[in-house]
């Protein structure tokens, strides 16, 4: 096998043709670059070739096409299975994996790649699979800058896509980290929504409110990252103390509708925490604290 030969006939490459790889590629065509497509099973390539993909008959075939090589396989061992066979081809191009996986695996990659000569990018798709194309969805990036700089536009067409850094651990910090951020919003909304379902409140109609609300949570979160920086909680949004006594309200009143309380008792104890560790007349903000000391002592 030749390295790197000249004769690529596309912009990029998508491997692995699963729910997230298919709306890559999607994404890719429909802002119009060539695209060239494998997947092991190989009929799901067939919508992608009706708009206008190119088939490669082998992984060593898309990775030639193009000097842009995406992998979305469900996991590291499998995009090492897949590309160890052919990684003289990756010379001189630049690998982007959107697989999931852990820091280490990223680092792992990243080392491997560079030592076949192809620039690394590993990456993480954080708005699931509805939204790619569109500018609202979230891709986070981190590895070779030069790399993200060389097909910035390219990866701009699976929405907004973002560099982290150099280190390519970072895209899957930041994709564990916002996946426990969503989930800690959604417990929270799937508890308001059976609160409020308790009192005869529609989940839709609750839902409408309950986006009003959004902006203001989210205007904590950069307030409340300036006072972590600078390790003072004020208590402009109120003490740990003055919370603690309204998520007991909470908690009574789920108890009392019958509902289940593991959110409102998880919301509870990080507050408790934050007290028993002399934070009751701090801000919010105060909890982070035993959330980084790991303090279990409540
Ligand atoms: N789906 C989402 O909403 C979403 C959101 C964020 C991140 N992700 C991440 O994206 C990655 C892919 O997820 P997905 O939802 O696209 O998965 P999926 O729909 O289950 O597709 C898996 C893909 O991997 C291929 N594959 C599996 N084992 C293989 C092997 N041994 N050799 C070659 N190909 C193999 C499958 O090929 P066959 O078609 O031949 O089976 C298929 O193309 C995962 O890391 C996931 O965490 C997904």
């Amino acid at each position: 096998m030749s390295e790197n030969e000249n004769h690529e006939q596309s912009t990029v490459s998508v491997i692995g043709l699963g729910q997230m790889g298919t709306r890559l590629a999607q994404a890719f065509l429909t802002s119009g670059y060539a695209t060239t497509v494998w997947n092991r099973s190989a009929a799901k390539a067939d919508a992608l070739v009706a708009q206008g993909a190119v088939r490669a008959a082998t992984v060593d075939d898309a990775v030639a096409e193009s000097p842009l090589v995406v992998v979305c396989l469900p996991d590291y061992a499998t995009v090492s299975d897949l590309l160890g066979p052919v990684a003289p081809r990756l010379r001189g191009r630049v690998l982007v994996n959107l697989t999931s996986g852990t820091p280490e695996d990223a680092a792992g990659m990243a080392s491997w790649a560079a030592g076949h000569g192809a620039g690394y990018l590993d990456g993480a798709a954080m708005s699931g699979t509805r939204l790619v194309g569109r500018p609202e969805a979230l891709f986070v990036f981190s590895g070779s800058p030069e790399a993200f700089a060389t097909h910035r536009t390219v990866l701009a067409s699976l929405g907004n896509s973002v560099h982290l850094g150099a280190d390519p651990a970072l895209a899957p910090v930041y994709d564990t980290a916002l996946f426990g951020l969503a989930w800690g919003a959604l417990a929270g909304f799937y508890h308001a929504v059976a609160l409020g379902g308790s009192a005869g409140v529609d989940p839709v109609d609750f839902a409408a409110v309950a986006m009003e609300h959004m902006p203001f949570v989210t205007s904590l979160m950069s307030d409340h990252a300036r006072q972590i920086e600078d390790g003072r909680f004020s208590d402009d949004d109120g003490t740990v103390a003055v919370h603690a006594a309204a998520m007991e309200h909470l908690l009574e009143t789920s108890r009392a509708h019958g509902l289940g309380t593991d959110v409102p008792e998880l919301f509870g104890s990080l507050l408790d925490r934050a007290a028993v560790t002399g934070h009751g007349s701090s801000g919010i903000a105060s909890v982070i604290e035993t959330i980084t000391k790991g303090e279990r002592n409540a």
